[in-house]
C-alpha cells in the first residue's frame, strides 16, 4: 500500500486556500516544537460563517494536505461547526495518514481553533 493516499497526494499537490487574509478577522499561528513546522490561519468571518479562509504552512507534504483540506472543510461553514473540527475528522477525509504523520493534522485543527480564538477575543461579543 502506498504510504500515503491519493487525495494526500492531490492536496499537497495542488494545495487550496494557500496565501494570506490581509483584514483577516482571526489569526492563529502554531508550531510543533518536535519537527519544527509552522502553520498560520486566516479567517474571514460574516454573519456567523467562514466566509474565506487561507493559511500558510511551512512543514511537510502531510501538514500542508492537513491544512488545504481542513480549510475545504470550514470554508461556508458556521462557527460552531468550525469550533468542532477535529484532526481525527482532517485526517479521515485526506483518506488517511500514516500513524507518525497525524501530528501534522493536529497542527490543523490547532491553528483553526487558534484563529477562531483570535476571532473571540476581537468580537467577544459575538461568542454564543
Ligand atoms: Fe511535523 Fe508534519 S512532520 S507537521
Amino acid at each position: 500500500m502506498a504510504l500515503y493516499s491519493e487525495t494526500v497526494m492531490d492536496h499537497f499537490r495542488n494545495p487550496r486556500n494557500v496565501g494570506v487574509i490581509e483584514d483577516a478577522d482571526g489569526v492563529g499561528e502554531v508550531g510543533n516544537a518536535k519537527c519544527g513546522d509552522i502553520m498560520k490561519m486566516y479567517l474571514k468571518i460574516e454573519d456567523g460563517v467562514v466566509a474565506d479562509v487561507k493559511f500558510e504552512t511551512f512543514g511537510c507534504g502531510s501538514a500542508i494536505a492537513s491544512s488545504s483540506m481542513a480549510t475545504e472543510m470550514i470554508k461556508g461553514k458556521p462557527l460552531s461547526e468550525v469550533a468542532q473540527l477535529t484532526n481525527k475528522a482532517v485526517a479521515e477525509a485526506l483518506d488517511g495518514l500514516p500513524d507518525y504523520k497525524m501530528h501534522c493534522s493536529v497542527l490543523a485543527e490547532e491553528a483553526i481553533h487558534s484563529a477562531l480564538e483570535d476571532y473571540y477575543k476581537k468580537h467577544p461579543e459575538k461568542e454564543a
